[in-house]
């Protein structure tokens, strides 16, 4: 592909994406207004709400490997948005059992955190999410200087992570599905740890020949 065509403005490439991410938004508030979210809806609102913010929060890891393996650039224009689309969902998944599923029981919401594994994982998941989209505007790029902002967005990195811990140890006996996730983010975060690697030989290279 030519770089005129890579670097095309596709007007709609943002307000599509955006529009099918909040397709199983509507699916799930259509599903419990029309009674048909199983017997258990909130569970199983609170857990639909979870794996779409874990599919978010890969998918916007996703868009640096396609631009530096396969040469795609237009995924890098969804990074911020997509990452944000995971804070929203994990925002609803957290207010779902915060609000739904516990009642606004802040005893019994604190009781779970320090004593299941699996909800302080999520949790602190959350917690690390809020300074990532809080400082996801180009102002706040601005405000902390390119490097400290860098720096901080490497929680990218770990939020995913424990996602996927969190899912695991919900799970508790099949943990296919969340160790399927795991393997795609593991393969993810290595095409990331290559690329750096290559990036600072090549700085590195620039400078000592620059030197010679
Ligand atoms: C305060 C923060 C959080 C709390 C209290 C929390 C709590 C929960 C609970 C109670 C469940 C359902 C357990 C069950 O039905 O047995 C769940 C499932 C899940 N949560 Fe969270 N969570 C939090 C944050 C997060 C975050 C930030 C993510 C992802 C970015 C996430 C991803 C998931 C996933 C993937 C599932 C399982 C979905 C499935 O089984 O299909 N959670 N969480």
């Amino acid at each position: 592909m030519g770089s005129a065509a890579r670097n095309a403005p596709l007007p709609w490439l943002k307000p599509a994406v955006l529009t099918g991410s909040l397709v199983p938004l509507a699916a799930i508030l259509m599903r419990a207004s029309a009674n048909a979210l199983g017997p258990d809806p909130i569970a199983q609102a609170l857990n639909q709400l979870g794996l779409l913010a874990l599919v978010f929060l890969v998918a916007a890891l996703g868009c640096t490997p396609l631009k530096s393996i396969v040469g795609w650039t237009w995924p890098m224009r969804l990074r911020r948005m997509l990452g944000l689309l995971a804070f929203f969902y994990a925002l609803l998944h957290v207010i779902t059992y915060t609000a739904l599923d516990q009642g606004l029981d802040w005893h019994a919401i604190g009781d779970d955190i320090v004593k299941r594994k699996f909800i302080f994982v999520g949790f602190f998941t959350f917690v690390l999410l809020i300074p990532l989209a809080a400082t996801s505007t180009n102002s706040a790029l601005r405000r902390l200087g390119y490097v400290r902002w860098k720096h901080l967005h490497r929680l990218a990195y770990l939020a995913p992570a424990l996602a996927v811990l969190h899912f695991t140890w919900r799970v508790k006996r099949d943990v296919r599905e969340p160790v399927t996730y795991g393997l795609v983010l593991g393969a993810l975060l290595t095409a990331r740890l290559v690329d750096h690697i290559g990036n600072t030989r090549c700085k590195a290279r620039a400078w000592c020949s620059s030197k010679d």
